[in-house]
């Protein structure tokens, strides 16, 4: 298998306005993130990737730019950003930027021409429709954050596509002048010195030829029209042109976010011999708690699907293309507390959860606060919330719809993005010490007892934990490049894996759940000694690898011959 960096590396997401305040304005920013570089280095962290730091009206918190080429005010300025990369990399460190580019927002100069007349030579910039016969939308696409895909602009009288909010209106990639000026912007940062990017949204930059109404309204996991505008062919026509005229003269790293895809469609984006992206963002795993229901449904988990989807994922790519890892970003709920215990078994279980993707072939992501076992919140009240996506569900559900608002809020507290961007968790200091002001976002009132300040000083804590993972997989290279195998397929409480490369083998037993289960070695695999690398329990030396009992969200790690 081709060695390369961004294979061995472990990255670390961070979500700039809630990392870090340097200035008591309540909002994280470039100096902020500056000062923590050290935590990062020390937790053993190789690449950072930093959510959008560009100009932005903030509709949804960066995600929507009006300048490519400008730092967020409330973040700093080109200045910070430049000092930010020469201190990363001085710290043989390297920096991805967030690349957001199936969108703009309504706010940056070619928008604002564009709909500012018919003829304007921007006017194709983005994706422009007249009303159907009925005078209503173009067809019946759902956006992700609630209504129509298309609004209505009166100076005009057309209809605009936006998939996200109506602050995000859709570049046109068919239009050779906008794949022109974005190539621009992307060379522009790249020429700068970053390590690449992550790439936000882009499996849906192609849309639909003719934009037909989706025939099946009803059965969709996601949203209506989502196959209409998700994975089509001419996405990856323009990857790959973007990759041989752009990408791959840098010796950068690029994850794709795409949702919606299988093995056998990432590989069509990281495939060894595509040229699209080293690797990509899949959400199978995110989606085993939704049932019917798509992203809002809550409903029980079960380990045989974890375990026979990301099985798929770890051998189907193998040797092919490349996997991203992570359990945690800004846009999901926090994972110890949806996949773990964040009661009783808060500690045992991040430390599970972590281990399984710091074992499983790929680069692992963390999120920040993830390497404290930080958890979900549950706001009280509607208007504690700052995300446009809760917002405008709460709005189409309990507001329009009449719903029952404790129902919605439970939907919430357990699926909603603000539970994953609350302030990081620093210290016992008012504000858990991210701001001398007031957060742009309430601080979860759990900090007194997790921050990192205490975690840093407890030799048991989970930060501690994640750094040892993080030196293992540096140590073992049977971690980067080993061959996964399951084992046990079918039990219920136990996930186990080996990783094997050339002589060296590794065994993974991971109790996935409360209960105290016996694991048993298959009769396939013959271990005449074996040592323990790592364990979130302390384990006795002499213990019998044939048959043993796990204790409740127990993990090990063995390196067995
Ligand atoms: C991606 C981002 C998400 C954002 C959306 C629109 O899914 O991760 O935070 O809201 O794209 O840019
Ligand atoms: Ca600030």
């Amino acid at each position: 298998m081709n060695k390369v960096w961004w294979k061995e590396a472990v990255a670390y997401q961070i979500y700039p306005r809630s990392f870090m305040d340097s200035n008591g304005d309540g909002i994280g920013d470039l100096p902020g993130i500056l000062s923590k570089l050290d935590y990062l280095k020390d937790l053993g962290i190789d690449v950072i990737w930093l959510s959008p730091i560009y100009e932005s009206p903030n509709d949804d918190n960066g995600y929507d730019i009006s300048d490519y080429f400008d730092i967020m005010s409330e973040f700093g300025t080109m200045e910070d950003f430049d000092l930010l990369l020469k201190e990363v990399h001085a710290r043989g460190m390297k920096l991805i930027m967030d690349l957001v580019v199936n969108h703009t927002s309504d706010e940056h100069p070619w928008f604002i021409e564009s709909r500012s007349s018919k003829d304007n030579p921007k006017r194709d910039y983005y994706i422009w429709k007249p009303a159907n016969e009925d005078g209503g939308p173009p067809n019946n696409w759902e956006s992700f954050f609630s209504g129509s895909t298309w609004e209505y602009d009166e100076e005009t009288g057309e209809y605009y596509l936006h998939l996200f909010t109506k602050k995000q209106p859709d570049l046109n990639w068919n239009n050779p002048d906008v794949v022109k000026d974005i190539y621009e912007m992307i060379t522009w940062w790249l020429d700068k010195g970053i390590d690449g990017f992550r790439v936000d949204a882009i499996n849906h930059m192609g849309k639909a030829e003719g934009f037909p109404d989706d025939p099946h309204p009803e059965d969709q996991r996601y949203n209506t029209g989502y196959k209409m505008f998700s994975n089509l062919p001419q996405v990856h026509e323009q990857l790959q042109k973007l990759n041989r005229e752009v990408l791959s003269k840098y010796d950068i790293m690029t994850v794709g976010e795409t949702s919606g895809v299988g093995p056998k469609e990432a590989l069509l984006y990281v495939g060894e011999d595509r040229n699209e992206f080293n690797m990509v963002f899949q959400f199978e795993h995110m989606g085993i708690d939704c049932g019917t229901q798509g992203k809002w449904g809550v409903e029980p988990w079960s380990l045989l699907e974890l375990k026979s989807l990301m099985s798929k994922w770890q051998t189907e790519l193998y040797e092919k293309g490349w996997n991203a890892l992570f359990f945690n970003n800004h846009d999901q709920p926090r994972a110890v507390s949806r996949f773990g215990d964040d009661g009783k078994y808060w500690s045992e279980s991040a430390k599970l959860l972590a281990t399984y993707i710091h074992t499983l072939s790929g680069t692992p992501f963390v999120y920040q606060g993830e390497e404290i076992g930080m958890t979900n919140v549950a706001f009280d009240s509607i208007d504690s919330y700052r995300d446009v996506e809760i917002l405008n569900y709460y709005k189409e559900k309990v507001v329009e719809q009449g719903q029952d608002h404790d129902e919605i809020m439970k939907r919430i507290h357990h699926k909603g993005r603000d539970n994953s961007r609350t302030p990081m968790q620093w210290s016992t200091n008012d504000q858990a010490g991210f701001t001398a002001g007031t957060p742009w976002i309430e601080v979860n009132p759990n900090y007194s007892s997790i921050n990192v300040e205490k975690q840093v000083q407890d030799p048991d804590s989970v930060l501690n934990y994640y750094k040892q993972l993080i030196q293992l997989r540096k140590k073992h290279e049977v971690l980067v490049y080993g061959d996964y195998e399951l084992i046990l397929e079918n039990d219920t409480e136990i996930y186990a894996y080996t990783r094997t490369l050339g002589q060296e083998k590794l065994l993974v037993v991971l109790n996935f759940f409360g209960g105290t289960p016996t694991f048993r070695l298959p009769s396939s695999l013959h271990v005449e000694s074996h040592e323990l690398l790592i364990s979130n329990y302390g384990v006795e030396e002499d213990v019998n690898i044939q048959e043993f009992q796990l204790q409740p969200y127990e993990a090990r790690v063995y390196r067995i011959k």
